[in-house]
């Protein structure tokens, strides 16, 4: 199927919760939206195991465009605090994808973030530690990618759409919570233009960012309150 911007139409695309059976085509949407980042280079049973970590979890949101029955992206998301969870049920995938490539120990991107996941899950705190609070509950959009020729077209604009829908309806969120590289230009381009709002950067250029359900901007009347010496409970 040849794709053109006016496919983005309303009619032609349909955005539904994604089920088992789509894991396999999401997979594959998966590694090519993600397959050099450090979880990607865990490869295809990573990518499968972390899709159906959301799709099987009772407070997670999915979601995906299709295009004349093909599925073309997905969307996964979850209430702030499911790091630890999704990090104990994901150890035992990631300890075998790791041993299936033996060469990933010397990569340090990714052990680096192996000992992050470690010590969410020693420190007993479901998220890692925050100086900035938004209103709660939270949800956190945790992955969004589209399938390489779905992209250019303004499908992503509708994927970001649908999943604040999708949280405004079916969960109790007043807020969202993602991260974007400073380099993801599409993304960040979506993201302002839906009313979300950078929060911090980090050191390695990954900005977080917030929307706030009960503003129709985001944050008129609202700013994010910053916890006395950075403290957090
Ligand atoms: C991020 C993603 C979902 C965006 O969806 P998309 O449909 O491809 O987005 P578009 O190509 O329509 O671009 C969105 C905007 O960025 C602009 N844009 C895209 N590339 C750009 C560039 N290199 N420089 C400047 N602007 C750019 C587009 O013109 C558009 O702007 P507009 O809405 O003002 O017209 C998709 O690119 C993707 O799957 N990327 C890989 C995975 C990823 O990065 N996920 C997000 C981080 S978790």
């Amino acid at each position: 199927m040849v794709l053109k911007r006016e496919d983005k139409s309303a009619r032609q695309v349909a955005l539904q919760r994604l089920q088992l059976q789509d894991v396999g085509r999401a997979t594959e949407i998966y590694l090519e939206a993600f397959g050099s980042s450090r979880s990607g280079r865990l490869g295809a049973p990573y990518a499968r195991a972390y899709l159906r970590w959301f799709i099987a979890e009772p407070t997670a949101v999915t979601l995906g465009p299709w295009v004349e029955g093909e599925l073309l992206g997905f969307a996964v998301g979850a209430p702030m605090g499911y790091q630890r969870k999704f990090n104990r049920d994901l150890a035992p995938t990631v300890v075998r994808c790791l041993l299936a490539r033996p060469r990933l120990f010397l990569d340090g991107e990714i052990l680096g973030a192996l000992v992050g996941r470690l010590r969410v899950l020693l420190r007993r705190r479901s998220t890692p530690p925050e100086t900035v609070q938004v209103p709660e509950p939270t949800v956190c959009l945790v992955g969004i990618g589209l399938a390489e020729r779905a992209r250019g077209l303004g499908l992503g604009a509708r994927l970001y759409r649908g999943f604040q829908e999708e949280c405004r309806t079916a969960t109790n969120a007043r807020s969202l919570r993602c991260i974007t590289h400073q380099d993801n230009i599409p993304a960040s381009r979506i993201l302002a233009s839906l009313g979300w709002q950078p929060l911090y950067e980090d050191a390695h250029g990954y900005i977080s960012w917030y929307k706030v359900f009960d503003s129709e901007s985001g944050s008129p009347g609202w700013s994010p309150r910053h916890r006395p010496n950075g403290s957090h409970s």
